[in-house]
């Protein structure tokens, strides 16, 4: 069966593979923005476990356990996490599936450097219009059969009945990057669908987020959704953001730019069949600092109080 997201996609992208993974730690760390410290808002995390309030670099990446089903893939991703807000309680819906593809990759020019740390979306958007929608592609909506309501409501808000299946949110992010200094790239899309001079085309990264709703929230809802970003307010996605810290073995992220056309590439290397998961159990590196516990880390942000 093809989803709706199938359907919309298939006319863009060429030449394309997609990797699958676990949560495997709620945190109030953000390595990239607030590095050393323990005042984020709440992420959740997929990938290489190594990843602690520390930046780390791929080579270091390269030493955890990886989260995900290809084992040639010790990159680490998060996004703020989601919860189902009932009076005080904040509970984490997790994702059903939580996926990486990459795509356009005929149009690539080099692979992932290494190294490279990237961000997309707007962690403090409070509206439709902060989102960037054209360059980042941020949407909610209700996966399978709906219902269907992006057209009236703002596409980054939330549905506003029932999903049938899954919540699911997209994002992608930045496809060029200035390979002699990798603190600055951009999205193709943002200049005419080419990189700017100096840039070099990467494989498209986006997350495909499918948030098992009817397990957390089984009554489900009716109008604005007792949904929330740890990021922002009850019933919209605006803030929803990712993160992205390059964890590929070179010979795995040579072998991804051989994958054209419309079909899927299954991306195998030295570390093995790109869908076997490893035999080992990513976890917190970390359990003793930080908290996973959401009205902490308010105080720990130095909010204090609910919100
Ligand atoms: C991000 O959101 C803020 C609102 O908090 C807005 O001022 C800013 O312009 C947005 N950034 C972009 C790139 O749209
Ligand atoms: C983290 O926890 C360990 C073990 O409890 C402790 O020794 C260490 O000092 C803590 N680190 C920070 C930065 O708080």
């Amino acid at each position: 069966m093809r989803s709706f997201e199938g359907l919309f996609l298939a006319g863009l992208v060429s030449g394309l593979t997609v990797v699958e993974h676990k949560p495997f730690m709620r945190k109030n760390i953000d390595p990239i923005v607030f590095p050393g410290r323990y005042v984020s808002h709440m992420h959740s995390f997929y990938g290489s476990d190594v990843l602690t309030k520390d930046l780390p670099t791929t080579a270091q990446l390269q030493k955890g356990c990886p989260s995900g089903e290809n084992p040639n893939d010790l990159s680490v991703y998060w996004a703020p996490t989601l919860y189902y807000v009932n009076g005080n309680t904040h509970t984490e819906i997790y994702p059903a599936t939580f996926k990486t593809y990459y795509e356009n990759i005929d149009r690539a020019e080099i692979p992932f450097p290494r190294d490279l740390v990237m961000v997309a979306g707007n962690a403090s958007a409070k509206s439709q219009a902060d989102v960037q929608e054209n360059l980042n592609m941020i949407t909610w909506w209700c996966d399978g059969n709906g219902p269907e309501d992006r057209n009236k409501r703002d596409r980054a808000a939330l549905p506003l009945s029932t999903c049938s299946a899954h919540l699911q949110a997209i994002l992608r992010f930045p496809d060029c990057v200035n390979p002699n200094k990798i603190s600055e790239y951009t999205y193709a899309a943002a200049h005419g669908n080419k990189c700017p001079a100096g840039m070099k085309r990467m494989p498209s990264l986006r997350f495909s987020v499918r948030y098992n709703t009817r397990g957390a929230i089984p009554q489900g809802w009716k109008g604005v959704p007792p949904i929330k970003l740890a990021c922002g307010e009850i019933g919209v996605g605006y803030c929803f953001h990712g993160d992205f810290i390059n964890g590929w073995y070179d010979d795995a992220a040579k072998t991804m730019l051989q994958a054209k056309g419309q079909s899927f590439m299954r991306i195998d290397g030295a570390h093995g069949n790109g869908k076997t998961y490893s035999k080992c159990k990513a976890k917190d590196q970390d359990p003793n600092n930080g908290t996973s516990d959401y009205h902490k880390s308010l105080e720990m942000m130095g909010k204090g109080g609910h919100s």
